[in-house]
C-alpha cells in the first residue's frame, strides 16, 4: 500500500521504516529539512538501535524515501499518518499545534480523487479524532480540488442547477477521507522489535472501511507473515497480534490509560521502596516476592530515581487536564506525578546524607538519557539531578554513552563538564551517581574509578549493583529502597 507518514521523529521514523520493510511504499515527511537530509543521505537523526540499516534497506529497495512535500506525498498516497509531537504545555495540556497544521494542510492537499484514510498517531486526548476530522473538512474548503468536485457534481444535477446545499450535492468529505486513531506503543530503545511483534495493534475508527484499510496495512505484522530482519529476530513463540478495533474516544483512552497505568506503577514501586528504606526491608526482594503474584506481574516496578521521558510525564499530566475538563478530579493520577516528583530529589538526598555539603563538591552524573538506548532527553531526570546540584554550588560532570552531544547541544544552558567515559568522569569526584542504567554501568571497573575519585562514594540511582561488591571496593554505597 501506498503510505505518507508526516513528521519523522521516534515514532513517525521507526512506524515509515518498518512498513517498508513490509513492503509497502512509504514517504516520511518532515518540515525540518536538516532532518530530511540526513535522512536521504542513510543518516538516522536519533539513535534508535537496527533502525539505521532499516533505513538503508528501504532506500536501497527504492520504496522508502524522504520529502519536505506534504502535498505529492499526500496524494500518492492512501494511508496518511500524522506523528507530529505532542509536547506538554505549561498548563499541562497537549500543545494540539503541529497536529493542527499538519490536518488542516492535508485537508487542503488532498486532490480528491480517492478515498484516504488519515490516521492519528500521535497521542492525542480524547476527542482528537473528531477534532482532526474537522481540521481537514476546513482544509477542504480552501481546497481547489474539492471546490472543483462540488461544482462538478451540481453541474450534473438534473436540473443544472447549484444544490442548494452541499449536503444535497451528493458528495460528502467523508468520499474522499476517514479519520481513524492507532496510538502507537513503542518504547524508546527497542522501538522496531516494538514495532514488528507488538503486544496489541489498537484501531479506532468510526467507519469500517478506515478499519479495514488499516488492518490491510498490518496484515504481516497481524500474521506474522514477514522474514524477520536480522537487527529484530522474532521471539520465540511469538504467532499473531491481537487487534483491538473500537470507536476513536475508546482507541484515545487506550494510550492515555496504558501510559498511566505504568507510570503509576513505578511510582508505587518508588512509594514502597521509600517506605522499605525506613523499615530495613530491600525494594528488589520485596519486588521479586509481590511481582510473582501473576495480577501484579514483576515488570515496571524498578525502583530508582523516577520516571522520565517524552510521553509518561505530558501524558498523565494531559489525562489529568482532561479529567479536569470534565469536572472530575483524578487522586491516583496526580499522586503518580507527585510521588514521581519527590523521587528525583532522592539522589541529591542521599548525597546531602553522606557527604553532608553539597557546595563545592565534584558529582559525576552516569547518564543523561531519561533511559538507556536512547538519546532522548526529554524529561530526563538527570537533567534535574543536575540542576538541583548545581544550583546547590556542586561542579556537575556527566557522561551517557550516547547523550553527551545532545545533552550539550539542546542544554547549553546547564554548566555540565561532559566525560568520554566513566573513568575519565569519575576523576575528581566526591560522588558518583547512576542515573540511567545504561547496561555498561553495571560492569563499571570499580578499582579503577575508585583509584581517580576524591572520595568513593557511589549512589546508585537505579539499583544496577551489587551493593556488597561496591562496598568490598571501599565505597560508600547507597541505593534506592534498600
Ligand atoms: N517517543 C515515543 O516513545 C512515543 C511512543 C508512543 C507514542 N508517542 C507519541 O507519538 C507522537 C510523536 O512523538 P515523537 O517522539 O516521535 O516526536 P518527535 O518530536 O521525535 O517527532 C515529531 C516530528 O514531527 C515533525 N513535525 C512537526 N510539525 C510538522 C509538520 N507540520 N509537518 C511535518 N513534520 C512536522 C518534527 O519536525 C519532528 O521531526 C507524540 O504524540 C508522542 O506522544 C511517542
Amino acid at each position: 500500500m501506498e503510505v505518507c507518514v508526516v513528521g519523522t521523529g521516534y515514532v513517525g521514523l521507526v512506524t515509515g521504516t518498518c512498513l517498508a520493510y513490509l513492503g509497502h511504499s512509504v514517504v516520511c515527511v518532515d518540515i525540518d529539512e536538516r532532518k530530511i537530509e540526513m535522512l536521504r543521505r542513510g543518516q538516522a537523526p536519533i539513535y534508535e538501535p537496527g533502525l539505521e540499516p532499516l533505513i538503508a534497506s528501504g532506500a536501497q529497495r527504492g520504496n522508502l524515501s524522504f520529502s519536505t512535500d506534504l502535498e505529492s506525498s499526500v496524494n500518492r498516497s492512501e494511508i496518511i499518518f500524522i506523528a507530529v509531537g505532542t509536547p506538554p504545555l505549561l498548563s499541562g495540556k497537549a500543545d494540539l499545534s503541529y497536529v493542527k497544521t499538519v490536518a488542516q494542510s492535508v485537508g487542503r492537499a488532498l486532490d480528491c480523487e480517492r478515498r484516504r484514510v488519515i490516521v492519528n498517531k500521535s497521542t492525542v486526548p480524547i476527542g482528537s479524532g473528531n477534532w482532526v476530522e474537522m481540521l481537514v473538512k476546513e482544509g477542504l474548503n480552501d481546497n481547489p480540488a474539492w471546490r472543483d468536485k462540488l461544482a462538478g457534481a451540481a453541474s450534473a444535477q438534473p436540473s443544472g442547477a447549484a444544490p442548494a446545499s452541499r449536503r444535497l450535492s451528493g458528495i460528502r468529505p467523508e468520499d474522499v477521507f476517514q479519520v481513524a486513531s492507532n496510538p502507537e506503543f513503542l518504547r524508546e530503545g527497542s522501538a522496531i522489535t516494538d514495532t514488528f511483534y507488538p503486544d496489541r495493534i489498537v484501531i479506532g475508527a468510526t467507519d469500517v472501511y478506515a478499519t479495514e484499510r488499516l488492518r490491510a496495512l498490518y496484515e504481516p505484522i497481524i500474521e506474522q507473515t514477514f522474514n524477520p530482519p536480522a537487527s529484530a529476530p522474532r521471539p520465540a513463540d511469538f504467532t499473531a497480534v491481537p487487534v483491538v478495533t473500537t470507536d476513536l474516544a475508546s482507541a484515545e483512552m487506550i494510550k492515555y490509560a496504558a501510559n498511566a497505568f505504568l507510570a503509576t506503577k513505578i511510582s508505587f514501586a518508588n512509594e514502597i521502596a521509600n517506605i522499605c528504606e525506613r523499615v530495613g526491608a530491600d525494594i528488589r526482594e520485596v519486588v521479586r516476592g509481590f511481582g510473582l503474584d501473576s495480577r501484579i506481574g514483576p515488570k515496571f516496578l524498578n525502583a530508582g530515581v523516577g520516571w522520565g521521558g517524552s510521553c509518561f510525564g505530558k501524558d498523565v499530566s494531559a489525562l489529568i487536564d482532561i479529567a479536569k475538563e470534565y469536572g472530575y478530579e483524578p487522586g491516583l493520577l496526580r499522586s503518580t506525578v507527585e510521588v514521581n516528583k519527590r523521587q528525583r530529589h532522592v539522589p541529591v538526598q542521599k548525597l546531602q546524607e553522606v557527604l553532608k555539603i553539597i557546595k563545592g563538591k565534584t558529582i559525576g552524573l552516569l547518564g543523561l538519557a531519561f533511559k538507556p538506548d536512547t538519546d532522548d532527553l526529554r524529561d530526563a531526570p538527570a537533567l534535574e539531578i543536575a540542576r538541583q546540584l548545581i544550583e546547590m554550588g556542586a561542579r556537575v560532570k556527566a557522561y551517557d554513552p550516547i547523550a553527551n552531544e545532545a545533552c550539550r547541544a539542546q542544554h547549553p544552558d546547564l554548566k555540565i563538564e561532559y566525560s568520554d567515559n566513566a573513568t575519565l568522569l569519575a576523576e575528581d569526584c566526591d560522588a558518583v551517581v547512576i542515573v540511567t542504567e545504561w547496561e555498561e554501568f553495571r560492569y563499571l571497573d570499580l578499582n579503577q574509578i575508585g583509584e581517580v575519585m576524591n572520595a568513593k562514594v557511589l549512589i546508585d540511582g537505579r539499583n544496577v549493583l551489587d551493593p556488597q561488591a561496591v562496598e568490598e571496593a571501599g565505597f560508600k554505597y547507597r541505593g534506592i529502597g534498600r
